[in-house]
């Protein structure tokens, strides 16, 4: 495996000519987008698409984002590109929003899981929008993880989950947004949420009227129709708790009653945990955006430490922060 240590806001072209010609040539390369590192290979090489899977030890059934460097590309592998398509690109493209739109039949079906619809997402960091212009294809790319583990946000993250399983991992820092993307369907006959993110139904409704919600359900029991929303992912290695509002207090004394007895109980809190045997502890931010950030390095950090237990304040209900309610309630589903 090669690391290509980048500058974050001017990549060297030299280094990612290399990686490019990697990604062109049917290898695998690791690069930072805004939201998480992605594993990335060429999306119209069936056998380089085959190579992600084997890697992250991803089933087959689970379909791949495919990036591109600009609107133009991404709409030549749809077979339809609705107003709400050209609308939502202008809004927030390049940007954390991924679109599912009828494929184009230079799609691969292993790319698409054998559905007839891709999804397509245009990334805002200049390490992948450098990467993407230089490489000159689609680039399919899933999170940089093993399957079901916690998405990394830096290198090192990817280098301790997929090591020689990659080519190359082109390090350019921390990823800015830190949880995955939107993934809004454009597919069926009105625009669907299938993964929240930090683009929110609050920002998208301005921009194309109403999204509807996967289930008129809440969030916390849909039945997901994109068949990647698997239950149990983005989890750490520990048992992940949220912390009961009204028993607060009372779960951390057993908690820390619990390292009396040998356990390690780490902790992502929103307020002081008033027992110091509870610890580690990270102070998440109060802001959605910065919480989200944080959330993957800080969970990484946690398991890192050996905990058993990882206790959680909830976040509060503001459609805010749905994409990070979703990824907290995933790490927390056993
Ligand atoms: O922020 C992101 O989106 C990151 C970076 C690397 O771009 N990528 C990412 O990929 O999160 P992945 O593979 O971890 O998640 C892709 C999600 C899955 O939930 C998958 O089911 C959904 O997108 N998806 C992909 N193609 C789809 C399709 N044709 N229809 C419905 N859902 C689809
Ligand atoms: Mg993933």
């Amino acid at each position: 495996m090669i690391l290509l240590p980048v500058d974050p806001l001017r990549p060297d072209p030299e280094a990612l000519r290399r990686a490019a010609e990697v990604l062109r040539g049917g290898g695998l390369v690791a690069f930072p987008t805004e939201t998480v590192y992605g594993l990335g290979a060429h999306a119209l090489d069936p056998a380089a698409v085959e190579r992600i899977y084997t890697a992250k030890g991803r089933p087959s059934y689970n379909p791949l984002i495919v990036h591109v460097a600009d609107a133009g590309a991404a709409r030549a592998l749809a077979s339809a590109w609705p107003d709400e398509a050209e609308r939502l690109a202008g809004a927030f493209w390049p940007g954390p929003l991924t679109l599912v739109l009828p494929k184009h039949d230079s799609i691969p079906l292993s790319v698409t899981a054998g559905l007839p619809s891709v999804a397509l997402r245009v990334p805002a960091h200049p390490v992948a929008h450098a990467l993407l212009a230089l490489a000159g294809i689609p680039v399919a790319a899933p999170s940089a993880n093993r399957s079901t583990g916690v998405s990394p946000t830096t290198a090192r993250h990817v280098a301790r989950s997929l090591g020689e399983r990659v080519d190359v991992i082109v390090d350019g820092g921390p990823c800015p947004v830190g949880i995955e993307s939107t993934v809004l369907s454009l597919a069926g006959p009105v625009p669907t949420l299938l993964r929240p993110g930090t683009i929110s139904v609050d920002d998208l409704r301005p921009v194309i009227g109403d999204v509807a919600l996967p289930s008129s359900a809440t969030e916390e029991t849909a039945a997901r129709p994109s068949p990647g929303m698997l239950d149990r992912h983005y989890a750490p290695r520990a048992t992940v708790r949220i912390l009961p509002h009204a028993e607060r207090t009372r779960t951390l004394a057993d908690a820390a009653q619990r390292v009396n007895e040998g356990m390690r109980v780490g902790a992502l809190l929103l307020e002081d945990a008033g027992d110091r045997r509870i610890a580690p502890v990270v102070r998440m931010p109060d802001d959605p955006a910065a919480y989200a950030a944080r959330l993957y390095a800080a969970l990484h950090e946690l398991d890192d430490a050996g905990c058993d237990v990882i206790l959680i304040d909830p976040p509060p209900d503001a459609p805010a922060w749905a994409g990070v309610r979703d990824r907290l309630r995933r790490a927390a589903t056993a």
